[in-house]
């Protein structure tokens, strides 16, 4: 397994582009399969999560090409094999959001049930409640979800909220699933997230008639067909605010390309408060560092709170502020791992429950440290590039799943992240790394 080897001390300046956002692209990847043709997808992120879940799609006979590394065309003419297999959906969780849209059109699909997860607790209970509600016979067998509505969906009155409030991929899986049902859909607690916003425009040029797009409150009216699209999937704003909290822990300078600040705005006020300074500037912005880290306090929160996928890396940035901080995790309460890896970097980090208190150090000191998740891995890189020492970063390919070559982009802006493999030890030598 890979692994990458950080020398620290170096501050990121000039310029980096964002992708398209993975977290966009995966659920309309899947609506695709509502349309009946060839979709073509634009600025689709070249991410092992995007390519294991293109597998999945040709498995239900729907052909996936990449005619160059940001766009895709998917092929869902006909679908011969609604069944999502446990080999894929074990990968990637978000691999369920293809329930929805093959209930609808085809009346039937089996998915694997998505396991554990190193964030915590993942259910799927309130994807299965909508869809119930929707009128589906849901019933669980060999440890797959096999859902049916032989006569076709019909439109209802949904309350989507549950003990974390809104569920992103819950609110997707039903809101696809309404567009072919039979009347209308209100959708109330639907997630405000703009990767469903994106994906409700996406539909919605498909032939779909969703309304309140934005909104927690989704009105659908189901029609009877939906045709294929051409569409430009937002930028990545988790990737944004994981770039422009690299520009701060490392003291530096970045202009942040392709970047919508509007999705931005709780991350944005976060990193005023603790001393940064964020321009707007042309498709993206700027940031920098002004004094010292000033300690802050976090709650995350679903959408337009903070983000609970910038937790971690704030954590990271937070370990070196003058002061303490309180970190509390209100989505996912266990999306912890990454505090016992900082504290072996000498961060000063205390969990109780769903919250971190974060007394801030002023330096952290490099070490050995392991990834468990993809915001754990990038929270990693960071204190690597702030650390005093050359880090080394196991288990990255984490990260791949939701940054596409980090270690090339970053080190383009300044930098030193070798990726190395044991079997082919290459790159740079340890001199190197100063
Ligand atoms: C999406 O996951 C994102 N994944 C996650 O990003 C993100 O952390 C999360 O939303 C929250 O913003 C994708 O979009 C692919 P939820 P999702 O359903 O939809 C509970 C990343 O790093 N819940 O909104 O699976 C759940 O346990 C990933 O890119 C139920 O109880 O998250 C959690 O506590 C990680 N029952 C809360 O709701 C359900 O049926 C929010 O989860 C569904 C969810």
């Amino acid at each position: 397994m890979d692994y990458f080897r950080i020398g620290g001390g170096k501050r990121l300046r000039v310029t980096v582009e964002v992708n398209g956002a993975k977290n966009a692209a995966l659920p309309i990847m899947a609506a695709t399969l509502l349309g009946e043709g060839r979709s073509e997808l634009i600025d689709v992120p070249d991410l092992s999560d995007i390519a294991v879940f293109g597998q999945l799609i040709e498995q239900l006979g729907c052909p996936v090409t990449r005619p160059d590394k940001h766009r895709m065309i998917i092929d869902a003419t006909r679908v011969d094999r609604p069944f999502g297999d446990y080999e894929i959906v074990r990968k990637m969780r978000a691999s369920v959001c293809i329930l929805g849209p093959l209930l609808a059109r085809c009346r039937r699909v089996e998915v694997s049930m998505p396991g554990g997860c190193s964030i915590g607790d993942r259910p799927v209970d309130i994807h299965l409640r909508g869809l119930r509600a929707l009128g589906a016979q849901i019933h669980l067998k060999g440890g797959y979800i096999v859902a049916e509505a032989p006569k076709g969906l019909v439109g209802a009155e949904i309350f989507l909220g549950g003990p974390f409030g809104s569920t992103v991929l819950g609110t997707a899986n039903v809101m696809m699933a309404a567009t072919l049902a039979k009347g209308r859909t209100i959708i109330e607690s639907a997630a405000c997230e703009p990767e469903i916003a994106d994906l409700a425009r996406c539909l919605n040029q498909m032939g779909a008639k969703i309304s309140g797009v934005g909104s927690p409150h989704l009105v659908i009216e189901g029609v009877d067909h939906l045709g294929p699209v051409r569409h430009t999937v937002i930028p990545d704003r988790i990737e944004a605010g994981t770039f422009m909290a690299a520009a701060v822990i490392t003291g530096g300078r970045l202009t942040i390309r392709n970047c919508c600040l509007e999705h931005l705005m709780a991350v944005v006020d976060k990193l005023r408060e603790i001393g940064a300074t964020v321009e707007a500037d042309g498709d993206g912005c700027t940031v920098a560092l002004v004094g010292n880290l000033r300690p802050a306090d976090i709650t995350t929160l679903p959408y337009p709170g903070f983000p609970t996928d910038l937790q971690a890396q704030f954590m990271a940035l937070l370990a070196l502020a003058e002061g303490n901080s309180l970190i509390i995790e209100k989505i996912f309460p266990d999306r912890f791992m990454h505090v016992a890896e900082l504290n072996r970097m000498a961060a000063n980090l205390r969990k109780e429950g769903a919250a971190v208190l974060v007394a801030g150090v002023p330096r952290l000191i490099a070490a050995p440290v392991m990834a468990s998740d993809l915001r754990a891995s990038a929270a990693l890189v960071m204190a690597g590039m702030a650390a005093e020492g050359t880090t080394t970063v196991n288990r990255v390919y984490h990260i791949d799943r939701g940054y596409e070559k980090i270690e090339e982009k970053l080190n383009a802006v300044g930098a030193r992240i070798a990726r190395e493999n044991p079997n082919a030890k290459m790159a740079l030598k340890e001199g190197d790394m100063t």
